[in-house]
């Protein structure tokens, strides 16, 4: 049943309220009933050396015994609610106006009366009640003084009749009642305003523990309302809430990262083991071939047969190259190590090295440059596999007598590289897929002369590792560029 925050702290504050308003009522029906004690005593602080003076108790320095007794005597007629002792110098009770079986003590204590006298100690003072053995009453008191010396006194207890109870009393009076309510309802508001206060606060956390709650059931992979605002006025549980949600939407995309790259593990895979197996088998078959039938076979058609099983093997060689390329790319064992050299330098050894294929296609390959092309600043080996990747595709993917552009621009800070051709092109919606491993669009497929799919993955890796990027730009059947950036050496 308070399970919830909100009902602790409320049960806790009620009892803490519940305690403070019993001891706020308890100092203030005391702090009250003191009040009318001092009042009641400074009043009639007089009284008895008033009626010692009337009665003509002493005079003349002498204490006159039988008008106490009248006194006694006439008191015991008129009001015997006046309660009227003489006392001896040690504190015994010599005379009263009351019934013998009402008294009860035989001695009072002089201390408060000495203080009395003296006038050293604030009212209300407290002495001895004949009556009444427990409890102490506010008095009136006058030495008997004879011949210079204290022979007693005169002693008058003022709360004659005793009330049943101090609270009984106190809650008879109006002023009293009316300020007892006042607490009361102070208190009462005071606690209201703090609950709901309380449960302002707790229903934000109740709120973000429903949220966690939510975000637990749907398997830690789906965050509502994920946008929250952060600013300065925020409080801890603002923060609190902030981090949950920053954690939250990490946790989702990692999550959906690990799940796609789960998928793409699996497709890695299927794609490898295909792309293995194809020019695997392919070999075998024609070395099996050349195996079995070596007899019957002319040179030429052996030579034919060993130069295809060679391509074939050549592919296999190939690709496991680019994997394992790939993989290091990947596991960031390679450290692009850069330096200054010409782009203009790498990209002719580059062409020339794809002389003998362009030139038997007849494919011009031109490139166009700036004579002020400064040194760029990027890693010489890795940025030759980029523009060979390029080149190639460009080559593979451009009919017989097409043509290739590879032109070198100064940006700000930067040299553009744009290598174009006027081949087949790529279709609009497999543009954004083309970086991505093993994928090459149905038409490549079908094409035996088709690589695996790494060529664009292991360049767009590469420059990432430069820090740059690389876009393409395509019109199907009018051809497609390729186009990045490197930063300019600064000497
Ligand atoms: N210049 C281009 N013109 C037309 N299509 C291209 C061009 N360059 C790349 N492509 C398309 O993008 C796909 C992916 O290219 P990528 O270089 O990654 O793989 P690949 O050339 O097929 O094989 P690999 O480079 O691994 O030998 C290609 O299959 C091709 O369809
Ligand atoms: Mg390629």
């Amino acid at each position: 049943m308070f399970k919830s925050l909100y009902s602790k702290l409320a049960l806790t504050l009620f009892a803490l309220f519940s305690l403070l308003a019993a001891l706020l009522l308890f100092l203030h029906l005391y702090s009250n009933h003191l009040y009318q004690l001092e009042t009641q005593q400074k009043l009639n602080k007089d009284l008895a050396a008033h009626i010692a003076r009337e009665y003509k108790i002493f005079e003349n320095g002498m204490v006159y015994e039988d008008r106490l007794q009248d006194l006694f005597h006439a008191f015991m007629q008129i009001n015997p609610a006046i309660e009227l002792y003489s006392i001896d110098g040690e504190g015994k009770i010599i005379g009263y106006n009351a019934p013998d079986e009402s008294i009860v003590r035989t001695h009072i204590d002089l201390q408060p009366v000495k203080d009395f006298i003296q006038g050293q100690r604030g009212f209300p003072i407290e002495g001895s009640d004949p009556r009444d053995i427990n409890n102490n009453k506010i008095f009136s008191v006058v030495p008997l003084i004879q011949s210079g010396k204290t022979r007693g006194y005169l002693y008058i207890i003022l709360a004659g009749e005793r009330f049943s109870s101090v609270v009984s009393h106190l809650m008879n009076s109006y002023i009293i009642n009316t300020s007892t309510w006042v607490i009361i309802i102070v208190l009462a508001m005071s606690l209201l305003l703090a609950l709901m206060v309380f449960r302002y606060m707790t229903r934000r956390l109740s709120t973000l523990s429903e949220k966690i709650e939510q975000f637990k059931q749907s398997g830690f992979s789906k965050i509502s309302d994920s946008q929250i605002r952060h600013d300065r006025s925020s409080d801890e549980i603002d923060d609190l809430t902030y981090s949950f949600y920053e954690m939250a939407n990490t946790i989702v995309r990692q999550l959906n990262k690990l799940k796609q790259s789960d998928v793409q593990r699996r497709e890695l895979i299927a794609n490898v083991s295909h792309d293995l197996r194809t020019p695997l088998t392919t070999l075998q078959g024609y070395l099996e071939t050349i195996l079995r039938k070596s007899d019957e076979l002319n040179e030429t058609d052996k030579k034919r047969y060993i130069k295809t099983a060679l391509q074939h093997s050549q592919r296999l060689a190939n690709l496991v190259s680019e994997l394992f390329e790939l993989a290091r790319l990947d596991a960031n064992e390679t450290r692009p190590k850069c330096e200054a050299f010409s782009l203009p330098e790498l990209v002719h050894d580059v062409i020339h090295k794809y002389w003998l294929m362009t030139s038997k296609r007849n494919i011009s390959v031109a490139t166009r440059f700036d004579e002020s092309l400064p040194f760029v600043h990027a890693d010489l080996g890795l940025i030759e596999r980029v523009i060979q990747n390029l080149l190639e595709n460009a080559i593979r993917y451009t009919p017989d007598d097409g043509r290739i552009d590879i032109i070198l621009t100064r940006t700000d800070g930067a040299v553009t590289v744009q290598v174009r051709d006027n081949g087949c092109g790529i279709a609009e919606k497999e543009l954004p897929l083309i970086f991505e491993r093993f994928y090459r669009p149905e038409k490549s497929r079908q094409q035996s002369s088709g690589g695996a799919g790494l060529g664009l993955a292991i360049t767009k890796r590469i420059l990432e590792l430069h820090g740059s990027t690389i876009q393409a730009f395509s019109r199907i059947n009018q051809g497609t560029e390729f186009r990045f950036n490197l930063p300019i050496h600064q000497a």
